[in-house]
């Protein structure tokens, strides 16, 4: 009897989804690098590109866009709830119960689980810039149909028309963290619809997974890392002394990649371009340094910057606070929890492992006057 803590090397289906080489550092959707699309691509056409199994044409992407922008509006209830709410809330609770608000307010709608889908990832922006600006008392900024998924996600959280750069850096990182193959959070979605419950409570297991600070947080752990380190020349104590007293680098190593995640390489590049832009150049350099300073530690152990190393820079230099940072992790991570629910429910199997008991057995029953 073999256990496998943590399920490493365990595989729960076959994907034609996305595909990782963790020792050469690569990534694909679909077939097609993650270097390409980052570069070439956008949050639309990689959703479709994701959810369909191909690139789309002018027309078909034309049509998608349009679709995906229909549904950003929320419900009222969703509003109402989001007015309501505490003000000091974790964004990713906010986040975790407006989705499963949203599974109310369907009812059982008889839509197919792509048009779910195509819905619960146009409201999720709303959700966020909604949430955001609520809790900073500004008025809330109602969609755009005519502007980008990105475009108009900037749009609503900040209140102004996003630049070029704005753009693209957004639609960058979404595409970067739309899905990874069999992650804790995408487990946690297949766990719940391999029992045929709805997609909803099967996304807000998503949610709940990704919230934690070994996978969907350690963004936000490691933008708050760079500013209590406060200055290049403290880098090298403070890393030094965290390794000491066995603390880890946030936003370092990962289970498949044992050398660059070629996430963070992209990153890298659009962090350095967007914090000259809005004067936070001193927090880049301290990332780069600790970025030097953690691969020479910790580089001949295989741990070297993820996807979350940079990203916290760039979503911070967008205007998002750092607790919100996981929830636009979410934003775009909701594509692949999608796509690999259906791709799962195509073949389902109830997702039902084992645990060896190791407690005794027989015992006797003692009345509870008896017990001492
Ligand atoms: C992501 C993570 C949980 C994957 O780790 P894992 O495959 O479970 O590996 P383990 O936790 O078993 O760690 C293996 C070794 O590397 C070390 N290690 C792993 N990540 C480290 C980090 N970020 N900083 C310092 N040491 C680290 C562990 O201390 C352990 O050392 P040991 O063998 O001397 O005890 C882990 O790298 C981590 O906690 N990173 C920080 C959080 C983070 O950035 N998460 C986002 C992932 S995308």
């Amino acid at each position: 009897m073999e256990i496998n803590k943590g399920l490493e090397n365990v595989y729960v289906k076959e994907t034609s989804i996305t595909y990782i080489d963790g020792e050469l550092g690569r990534l694909y959707y679909r077939g097609y690098s993650i270097f390409d699309l980052a570069e070439l691509s956008s949050f639309e056409e990689t959703s479709y590109l994701i959810w369909y199994g191909k690139l789309p044409t002018q027309s078909q992407l034309d049509e998608f866009k349009k679709r995906l922008a229909e549904h950003r509006e929320l419900p009222a209830s969703i509003v109402d709830f989001l007015k309501k709410v505490r003000k000091d809330a974790n964004p990713m609770d906010v986040l975790r119960t407006a989705v499963s608000m949203m599974g109310i307010e369907d009812n059982n709608k008889s839509e197919s689980l792509l048009d779910k889908a195509i819905s619960i990832t146009a409201k999720i922006p709303t959700i966020i810039s909604y949430y955001h600006r609520l809790r900073k008392n500004l008025d809330l900024v109602e969609p755009r149909n005519d502007l980008s998924h990105a475009e108009n996600f900037l749009y609503m959280l900040n209140g102004n028309l996003p630049s070029e750069i704005e753009r693209k850096v957004l639609d960058v990182a979404l595409i970067l963290h739309m899905d990874h193959e069999m992650n804790a959070s995408t487990f946690a979605c297949l766990v719940v619809a391999s029992t045929l419950s709805d997609i909803y409570s099967a996304i807000v297991g998503g949610i709940s997974a990704l919230k934690g600070p070994l996978h969907g947080a350690a963004n936000s752990e490691a933008l708050k890392m760079f500013i209590e380190i406060g200055r290049v020349e403290n880098v090298e104590e403070y890393i030094l002394k965290r390794l000491e007293n066995k603390q880890r680098i946030m936003g370092f190593g990962h289970r498949i990649y044992k050398t660059y995640d070629p996430r963070a390489l992209i990153l890298k590049k659009y962090a350095k371009d967007i914090t000259r832009l809005k004067g936070l150049e001193e927090l880049y350099k301290i990332a780069e340094r600790v970025e030097q300073v953690g691969i020479k530690l910790l580089g001949s152990k295989g741990i070297y910057p993820n996807v979350d190393f940079y990203s916290g820079l760039v979503f911070y230099s967008l205007g998002f606070e750092p607790d919100f940072f996981p929830t636009v992790f979410t934003s775009a991570r909701v594509v692949g929890w999608t796509a690999q629910i259906m791709e799962y429910l195509q073949d389902n199997r109830l997702i039902r492992p084992k645990a060896k008991y190791v407690g005794e057995i027989g015992k006797t029953y003692v009345p509870i006057h008896n017990r001492s």
